[in-house]
């Protein structure tokens, strides 16, 4: 059976709601218990919030569509700063802060602050219990006063409906076009890469040149061109590395059964695209004995010793290879750019 025993009290609310304070605990009456004009100051105070946080989520578009992202402003201890960036955070940051402080005011000065005990034991209820739980939740929702404070009610749904806004207006920053790319469709963009007619082909991380020698049968190395570190400084961002890195594998020549051109590896090395044509996750899984690549997203497998063709997964199109040779030094260098687009394949859908 389930008890649930007021402990200290409301003068009113208590009453009303059929129990009454415990005599034993002295309880102290907050002013909105019984003064009906601080009752109604603290309900236009909750209400201003949930107001005032509508507000921010309008000012944070209206910063987020109007100020320019190379604006900086000078904010002391951080030195320059993106203006951009101060306004997004304020705006959305007091948008969130005034919702919570809202709520909190309104549990704090006008829900009752009545303790109860409630015991528990069997999981499984009686009739009798699962009726007087579903009584509690209105008393609850009574208490809580979200049916009797109607303009309480309505700001909170209109701030809680309104607040995602900012999260919807971000998701166009998932991709910035550079100058090159706008107006270019994204499997225009996709096909085209950091890679030229003997590029060198360097080690991703220690940028060093590769040679052959390097990379012993059933080994692999994660790649990346040559002039990628420049390109990177120079656009400050990270999107010629997502379409040009590339895994480097080397097996014996004769286990390789088919490319996607003739003699496009060097003495048994290939080289492939290193993001999954399925969504685009980097793989560097790869099980030399196989042959086969494995993309930990979803686990589409593709088979570099058969031109990279998927065997298992979601991944509907092979994995992009890189025809590659050796230059005059004997490092390793591409021979052109791939001859389809990396990456997703639902780019191409389009
Ligand atoms: S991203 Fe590789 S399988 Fe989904």
């Amino acid at each position: 059976m389930t008890d649930i025993t007021p402990h200290g009290g409301h003068d009113q609310q208590p009453a009303k709601l059929g129990y009454s304070p415990r005599a034993d605990i002295e309880h102290r009456l907050r002013l909105a218990d019984t003064d009906p004009k601080a009752a109604r100051r603290a309900e236009r105070q909750v209400t201003s919030m949930f107001l005032l946080s509508m507000v921010f989520v309008v000012l944070f578009v209206v910063a987020y569509i109007g100020i320019d992202p190379s604006t900086e402003v000078y904010i002391p201890v951080f030195g320059l700063t993106s203006a951009l960036n101060i306004a997004l955070g304020l705006t959305l940051g007091l948008a969130i802060f005034l919702i919570g402080a809202g709520a909190i005011q309104w549990a704090k000065k006008l829900m009752p602050d009545v303790e109860v005990v409630q015991q528990r034991h069997d999981q499984l209820s009686p009739d009798s219990d699962t009726q007087e739980a579903a009584a509690n939740y209105e008393r609850g929702k009574e208490e809580s006063g979200f049916a009797r404070f109607r303009m309480l009610r309505r700001t909170l749904i209109g701030a809680l409906i309104v607040f995602p806004i900012p999260l919807v207006i971000m998701l166009k920053d998932l991709w910035v076009p550079t100058p090159e790319e706008e107006g270019k469709s994204p499997a225009d963009i996709l096909s085209t890469t950091l890679w030229t007619a003997d590029m060198r082909i360097v080690s991703d991380g220690t940028y060093k040149p590769v040679r052959p020698e390097d990379l012993p049968v059933g080994g692999l190395i994660s790649a990346v061109p040559a002039d990628l570190q420049e390109v990177e400084e120079l656009q400050g961002n990270l999107n010629a590395r997502g379409k040009a890195a590339i895994i480097l594998v080397r097996m014996e020549p004769d286990e390789i059964r088919a490319q996607q051109g003739d003699g496009w590896d060097y003495q048994g090395i290939l080289a492939y695209s290193k993001i999954c044509t399925h969504v685009g996750c980097p793989i560097a899984l790869y099980e030399q004995r196989t042959h086969h690549l494995l993309c930990p997203c979803h686990q589409s497998t593709f088979d570099l010793a058969d031109a990279g063709n998927v065997v298992f997964g979601p991944a509907a199109r092979r994995m992009p290879q890189l025809q590659i040779g050796v230059d005059a030094e004997g490092y390793l260098v591409a021979k052109s750019d791939f001859a389809e687009p990396v990456g997703p394949s639902f780019w191409e859908r389009g």
